[in-house]
């Protein structure tokens, strides 16, 4: 069940938990605007993030409960010719992914035993708030509405559906393994492919024009290679996700209408 609770109020999550007598806490609360997180700094990403999840895993802890803490592909360099293996050392470039880190860190000191699940490039139902939706859902917002279209070229990612995102998450609920596991689907491409395979998919003639990274508008750094591989998750037995094409096109067919309506953000 969902909790509702400011994360970084500890002792309003701690009674909220309670409240709630998981066995598994699942925290997915984060500052998520990368480039607002290069300005708010303490203030803002790393009171949720890294103070926020160090209060989730207490409260968890507290009432018996496993914690699952959501984490990012931010926080590799992605300047390695190879994707990033779990126990890969990390070196974020931005303040999103330090705090996303510093998260994982604060989880783990609090809860040893807690899972620790990587992830990227995500889209899904009901879209990123801070956002403004996912790039998916603005990819199809923007156009429909005739806006033109830019997008990098040279930022390597693996998309994941949210759903797939959540059956991988049911297998690591059941499991509990401890440490970092690595859960996006299959395959990867650059933003500019999965802007053109939404569009090709959702039926949609539009231009993408091709851009790179020192040409987008934006305040953080973004990691060139945002790969994440998958030794110590195959090895902990987890399931493998579906290759991304087939997972976006599943979502794209479904009732949903891949965020038909969510408007764009800049
Ligand atoms: N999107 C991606 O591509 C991606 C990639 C890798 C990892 N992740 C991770 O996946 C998780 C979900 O992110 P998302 O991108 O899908 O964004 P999202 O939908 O905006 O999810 C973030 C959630 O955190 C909540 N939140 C923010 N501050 C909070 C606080 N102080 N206390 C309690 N809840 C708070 C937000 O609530 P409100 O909307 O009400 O503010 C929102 O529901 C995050 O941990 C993120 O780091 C995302």
């Amino acid at each position: 069940m969902p909790i509702d609770a400011d994360v970084t109020d500890r002792a309003g999550i701690a009674a909220a938990v309670a409240g709630a007598r998981p066995d598994v806490v699942v925290n997915c609360a984060a500052f998520v605007d990368v480039d607002g997180a290069e300005d708010a700094g303490m203030a803002g990403a790393f009171a949720v993030n890294a103070v926020g999840a160090a209060c989730v895993a207490r409260a968890a802890a507290a009432a018996g409960a496993h914690v699952i803490y959501l984490s990012t592909n931010y926080v590799f360099s992605g300047t390695a010719a190879r994707p990033y293996e779990e126990d890969d050392p990390p070196r974020p470039i931005n303040v999103y992914g330090a705090s996303k880190l510093a998260g994982e860190f604060a989880t783990m000191a609090v809860a040893p035993t807690a899972t620790i699940v990587r992830t990227s490039a995500l889209y899904g139902d009901a879209g990123s708030r801070a956002k403004g939706g996912s790039f998916v859902a603005r990819i199809l917002a923007g156009a429909r509405a005739g806006r033109p279209l830019a997008v990098v070229a040279d930022q390597f990612i693996a998309p994941t559906s949210c759903r797939h995102l959540a059956v991988a998450l049911g297998a690591v609920v059941q499991g509990r393994p401890a440490g970092v596991v690595h859960l996006t689907n299959a395959g990867a491409c650059t933003w500019w492919d999965l802007a053109v395979e939404t569009l090709r998919l959702a039926h949609i003639r539009a231009t993408v024009e091709r851009t790179a990274t020192e040409q987008a508008p934006g305040r953080a750094l973004r990691p060139p290679n945002g790969l994440l591989g998958r030794s110590r998750t195959d090895a902990l037995g987890l399931p493998a996700l579906a290759p991304w094409q087939e997972a976006l096109a599943e979502y794209l067919a479904s009732d949903g209408d891949g965020g038909r309506g969510l408007q764009p953000s800049s």
